[in-house]
């Protein structure tokens, strides 16, 4: 399910906007008579190109006026003109980066004050793209903290015209690929789409996506992790909060063919359902990369990103509706430390390490930038990759079927992991890494035994590690390793430290 998609109250004006069927209107004459009719036809488009060209001037000069309005009210809105679908682009070479990519960010007037405060967190200025609202928003002037740099639009109105079986909003949101597809801005390879509460991690979006050939058609995101959302929508779709590309060719094909899918889906549920409906008349196959999350999941998502599967994280949703993934910290104040190590080591963000303490029998998984477990008993390595299952599924708050396996946590707290949550993170130089992480409390239970309280003697656990090689993401995929390091001294009892780094390549955890 996905919520808070837009405002309830959409309004717009009803706009009949016909496609022009180019393949019925010219034709070969064969007889006299078809001359005429060819001549009649080619005078009724010479006019209609100049009426056309005579409104996008009016509008134009409109919307330059309601810039001179905005500017003066710190409003960032600009009108889009109706135009016919853009011309095939040039071809975009070279390595691609986040410049390549155009946002299409969905959102809705009534909430967008709040919303923004989640785009904030990973709009840069080499970010491109726009949120989608259904209406003007009047923003406040005071832009001290960036909240408002994502430049807003407001969505055709022709969207208006289409059935809808439940949220209306699912309309106008399929509907922005259209939008976005027919501003034609130069050197987009990518169409990015996400919800006004997705996060992207933008460094780690461009490495996934630099996998795929942009000049050809790809439908690249991740699915539900709760079963039943899967079987309740779809399994090879890309659900839209943890967002998902598509390549520019798709999204030429997708914007022709979207008002025709619109209507015969109206029964859908979700826009994402529609796009993938589109897609799929289109013939092109979901691509899944683990790395987008739709989150679709209730509780504490501590297990689930203290176990990320072994991929770049790329996105993560629906924060709003889950326990803070830092202790006595709120969705926003998470977000922000999370920030501090991805900035220092982005590839790196959440990978997960696993070793063991030989000497004190314990076994530490660490999930970088973000936490550490200790056990004081022996996991394999099978086990500790596999989620700690802290949270419920989506709908009907159960305990599975997910889409990947979990690790029940066991009723007796001496079975359960002591928790370290990082709070510091700084470079090394300029390879490397050092991040410090303290016990913070889930509220797994005390539990009173010798063994266990030797764990929590420790306190604090500093991390280095160099940083991510830009190569280790395009060879086959192996997890690092790590070794708990002698302290020595008097505070060895409380702090420990801990190295990551690569495997050797006979070595095993
Ligand atoms: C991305 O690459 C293009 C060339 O394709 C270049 O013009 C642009 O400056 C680059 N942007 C960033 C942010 O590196
Ligand atoms: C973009 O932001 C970076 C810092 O985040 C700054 O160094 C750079 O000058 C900015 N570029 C532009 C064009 O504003
Ligand atoms: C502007 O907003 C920031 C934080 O959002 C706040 O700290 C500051 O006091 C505001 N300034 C004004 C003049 O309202």
């Amino acid at each position: 399910m996905k919520l808070n998609r837009g405002g309830s109250g959409e309004h717009g004006h009803h706009h009949h906007h016909e496609a022009l069927k180019f393949s019925n209107f010219f034709f070969m004459p064969e007889r006299p008579r078809d001359y005429l009719v060819l001549f009649t036809r080619v005078s009724v488009l010479t006019c209609l190109i100049f009426s056309v060209s005579l409104v996008l001037r009016i509008t134009f000069l409109s919307s330059s006026s309601a810039s001179d309005y905005s500017s003066s009210y710190g409003l960032r809105f600009s009108a889009v003109p109706q135009k016919a679908l853009a011309l095939p682009p040039t071809r975009s070479l070279g390595p691609i980066n986040i410049s390549h990519v155009q946002f299409c960010i969905a959102g809705a007037a009534e909430t967008w004050l709040d919303r923004s405060r989640y785009t904030s967190l990973w709009w840069r200025n080499t970010t491109r793209g726009f949120v989608w609202l259904d209406k003007p928003v009047k923003l406040p002037k005071n832009n001290s903290d960036n909240r408002f740099s994502i430049p807003v639009r407001v969505s055709d109105s022709g969207w208006t015209r289409f059935r809808f079986s439940s949220s209306r909003a699912a309309v106008r949101i399929a509907r922005t690929i259209w939008d976005s597809y027919q501003l034609n801005l130069p050197d987009v390879r990518w169409f990015v789409m996400g919800d006004d509460d997705t996060i992207f991690f933008t460094d780690n979006l461009v490495k996934v996506l630099a996998k795929y050939d942009h000049e050809q058609m790809w439908y690249i995101g991740g699915n539900s992790e709760s079963v039943e959302q899967d079987v309740m929508h779809a399994y090879d779709m890309a659900f839209g909060g943890g967002g998902f590309a598509i390549s520019r060719p798709l999204a030429a094909r997708l914007a022709n063919a979207m008002d025709g899918c619109l209507q015969r889906y109206f029964y859908f549920y979700g826009s994402d359902q529609r796009i993938a409906a589109c897609v799929s008349e289109i013939g092109v196959p979901f691509t899944e990369e683990r790395g987008f999350h739709q989150l679709d999941i209730r509780g504490d998502p501590f297990g689930f990103l203290a176990a990320h599967p072994l991929t770049p994280l790329v996105s993560l949703h629906h924060l709003v509706f889950l326990d803070s993934i830092f202790p006595n910290k709120n969705p926003i104040e998470s977000l922000q430390t999370l920030t501090k190590p991805y900035n220092l080591d982005p590839h790196r963000i959440l990978q997960q390490v696993n070793c063991h303490d030989r000497k004190r029998q314990w076994s530490i998984s660490i999930s970088w930038g973000y936490s550490i477990q200790i056990y004081s008993y022996f996991l394999s390595a099978k086990e500790l990759e596999k989620p700690l299952q802290t949270f419920k599924t989506w709908r009907s708050l159960r305990n599975g079927p997910f889409t990947f396996n979990t690790r029940p946590l066991k009723p007796d707290p001496c079975q359960r992991p002591v928790t370290y949550f990082m709070d510091g993170a700084e470079d090394v130089r300029d390879s490397g890494t050092k991040t410090w992480y303290s016990v913070g409390d889930k509220n797994y239970g005390y539990c009173g035994k010798r063994e266990h309280s030797r764990v929590t003697r420790v306190k604090r656990i500093l991390v280095t590690s160099m940083k991510m090689a830009p190569e280790y993401w395009n060879k086959a995929p192996r997890r690092q390793c790590c070794e708990v390091m002698d302290g020595g001294g008097r505070r060895k009892e409380k702090a420990m430290l801990i190295r990551i780094r690569k495997c050797r390549s006979s070595e095993t955890i």
